[in-house]
């Protein structure tokens, strides 16, 4: 069960068919042995259930002076225009029941159109964009909207076995009003092909979960001749709320 290049995409796939079934929840397993680099990463016994302490009733607030609009914008922050698929990515991030969380940060991450992070690790031969960095935050506005410009990512290998795909996704940072809805999950594209490969994907073994975390696309967002429009709605709190990243 240790991470293995030589583990085949069969024998991963195998294995998330034997735990599809699982309706435990609509939260990511922690123990999901197909994602091999969390095996010794989660815990191991069951939480113990603690009230929470004051500091974790509070969570830092940002002001409107604490973030510039620009950073917005994945696209305009080095001198030319990233390569790729520009994108419009909008939507709204609400409470359990419904109403608009305002003045919240919101932090994405994100490789280029190649599937290249621009971080020292990520050594996978495709190209670096010089024109694109992969990172942007925002704050919601008063109806709980965020809207970011940016570029759609490639998927990217990794190395949790043989031929090991990640499908393309935006990361998302969520502090939300109090530490204990702080959020950090992954966005992704409609229709992505390596969906049923994916063991980070597939660790929300809810289909209609895991289906949360697709993106739609929007064509009201779709600006002409400029960039397409994908929407994606967060909700923050216990129970319902998006999942988080399949991570421990
Ligand atoms: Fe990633």
């Amino acid at each position: 069960m240790t991470a293995s290049p030589t583990t085949k995409q069969a024998e991963i796939s195998a294995e998330i068919a034997e735990l599809a079934d699982d309706r435990s929840g609509a939260q990511p397993r922690l123990d999901y042995p197909p994602y091999r680099s969390s095996r010794l990463r989660h815990p191991g016994q069951p939480p113990v259930p603690v009230d929470p302490e004051l500091v974790e009733l509070h969570s830092p607030v940002f002001g409107v002076q604490d973030v510039d609009p620009l950073e917005a914008d994945l696209t305009i922050a080095h001198r030319g225009e990233p390569l790729g698929e520009r994108i419009v990515l909008s939507g709204r991030l609400l409470d359990t029941d419904g109403r608009p969380l305002a003045g919240q940060l919101v932090e994405i991450w994100q490789a280029n159109a190649s599937g290249r992070y621009a971080h020292q690790r990520d050594q996978h031969p495709a190209p670096l964009d010089p024109n694109f960095t992969g990172n942007g935050r925002c704050l919601t506005g008063p109806d709980g909207s965020y809207r970011f410009v940016t570029i759609k990512p490639g998927p990217y290998p990794w190395r949790n076995h043989h031929n090991a795909w990640r499908p393309a996704h935006i990361h998302f940072s969520l502090f939300g009003r109090v530490f204990a809805e702080r959020l950090v999950t992954q966005m992704y594209f409609p229709g992505d092909p390596l969906f049923g490969l994916d063991p980070i994907y597939q660790s929300i073994t809810d289909p209609a979960a895991r289906e949360l975390l697709v993106a739609r696309y929007d064509h009201d967002l779709t600006e002409p001749e400029w960039a397409t429009g994908y929407r994606w709605d967060i909700v923050l709190g216990p129970g319902a709320g998006t999942p988080t990243e399949a991570r421990p």
